[in-house]
């Protein structure tokens, strides 16, 4: 009787397909993933199945625009929008081929079968266009940060390339948009820069084609901080003859200089802000001045230390 199971069940299974055939509706599916990524230059093909009705109009859309249309299985060739004729192509099958495609025919591609009496079908594609990127430079705006400006921008600039994803870092750690970082374009701004931003930062920029990274080291130039002024041996007064020195220093990039200055007088005997003074007099009593300066952004502070020395 096996035989005759096995008939039952062919019978019904044809029974299912001329039922189907006999009510079918036009229907087309997308052959693979309905977002295709490809790299400029290259063949790539939006390819459709359908069925329901023999040889249906099929038009190509791209967005609203038709750029291609044909009759399946007709004679005629199909009718290409002009401009695109070098590049596209309606296979036998109704799928869509790109030859050598260039970056602007990245877009939704939609394909409308219709047959009268059996109505429409349609399936969208996104095609996305990429080029490998390449030769990537950060550059800064301004040349370097300083502490107390408003903003410090690093941005980039490539030969080519059409970037899907970047990621910034600052000494490997990952940035995020917040009150410090403002990640927008093609550029991270660093808002109200301090010395602490002083590293190494690089972008990571991705397509499905590619990944390129590019570092570069950013200097914070800052102060001169308030100076420290120091007096040894440190007394509240000296007498004549002693010797002591006044050491002046402050914090900054690049390091400040300092300068002594007495009674309208730039002193000469300093070194690093050492200044050395032996066998002193009376003469040499009063304010000294203690001038640093930061050579690049020429921002200058100065702090009095008063020598007081009495006669035996
Ligand atoms: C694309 O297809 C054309 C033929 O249609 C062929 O000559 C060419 O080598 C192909 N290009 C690539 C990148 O595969
Ligand atoms: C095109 O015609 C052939 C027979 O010549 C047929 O087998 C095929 O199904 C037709 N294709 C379509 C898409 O109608
Ligand atoms: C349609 O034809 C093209 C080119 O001949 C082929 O690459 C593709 O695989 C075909 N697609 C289907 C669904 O048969
Ligand atoms: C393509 O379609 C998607 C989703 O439908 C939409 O978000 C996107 O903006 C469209 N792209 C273009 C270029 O129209
Ligand atoms: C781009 O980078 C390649 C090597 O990575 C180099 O040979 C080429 O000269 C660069 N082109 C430009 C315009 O900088
Ligand atoms: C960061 O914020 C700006 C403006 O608020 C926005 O345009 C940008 O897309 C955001 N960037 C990221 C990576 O979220
Ligand atoms: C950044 O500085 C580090 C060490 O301080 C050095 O190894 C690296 O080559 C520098 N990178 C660039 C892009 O100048
Ligand atoms: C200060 O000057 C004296 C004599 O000129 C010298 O011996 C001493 O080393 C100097 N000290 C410093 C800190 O320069
Ligand atoms: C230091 O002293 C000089 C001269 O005595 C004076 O002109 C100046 O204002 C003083 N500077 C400070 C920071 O007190």
């Amino acid at each position: 009787m096996k035989w005759l199971e096995g008939f039952q069940k062919l019978s019904s299974v044809l029974f299912i397909l001329t039922f189907q055939g006999a009510n079918c509706q036009l229907a087309v599916f997308p052959i693979g993933p309905a977002l295709v990524n490809a790299l400029a230059g290259s063949n790539v093909t939006l390819a459709v199945s359908f069925r329901g009705a023999p040889d249906p109009v099929l038009t190509w859309f791209k967005g609203n625009l038709p750029v291609g249309t044909w009759t399946l299985n007709s004679s005629s060739p199909p009718d290409i929008a002009d401009g695109s004729r070098d590049v596209l192509r309606i296979e036998n099958n109704g799928s869509l081929t790109f030859k050598g495609v260039p970056k602007h025919f990245s877009g939704n591609y939609t394909v409308e079968l219709t047959k009268s009496g059996l109505g429409q079908a349609l399936v969208t594609f996104t095609l996305k266009i990429f080029e490998s990127i390449q030769n990537v430079t950060l550059s800064t705006q301004p040349d370097f940060a300083q502490e107390g400006a408003e903003r410090f921008t690093l941005q980039y600039t490539m030969l080519q390339g059409v970037v899907e994803q970047e990621i910034w870092y600052f000494n490997g750690g990952k940035l995020k948009n917040s009150t410090r970082y403002l990640i927008k374009g093609r550029s991270l701004v660093i808002l109200e820069p301090t010395r602490t931003d002083k590293g190494s930062y690089s972008v990571l920029l991705m397509n499905p084609f590619s990944s390129v990274t590019t570092h570069r080291n950013v200097t914070v130039l800052y102060g001169p901080d308030e100076p420290i002024v120091e007096a040894l041996p440190a007394q509240p007064f000296y007498k004549v003859g002693d010797s002591l020195v006044f050491s002046c220093q402050a914090e900054g990039f690049p390091k400040p200089t300092a300068e002594w200055v007495f009674m309208g007088q730039i002193l000469s005997d300093f070194h690093q802000g050492v200044l050395n003074l032996t066998n002193v007099q009376t003469s040499q009593g009063g304010v000294y001045t203690c001038s640093v300066l930061n050579g690049l952004t020429e921002e200058k502070r100065e702090k009095n230390v008063t020598l007081n020395v009495y006669g035996m």
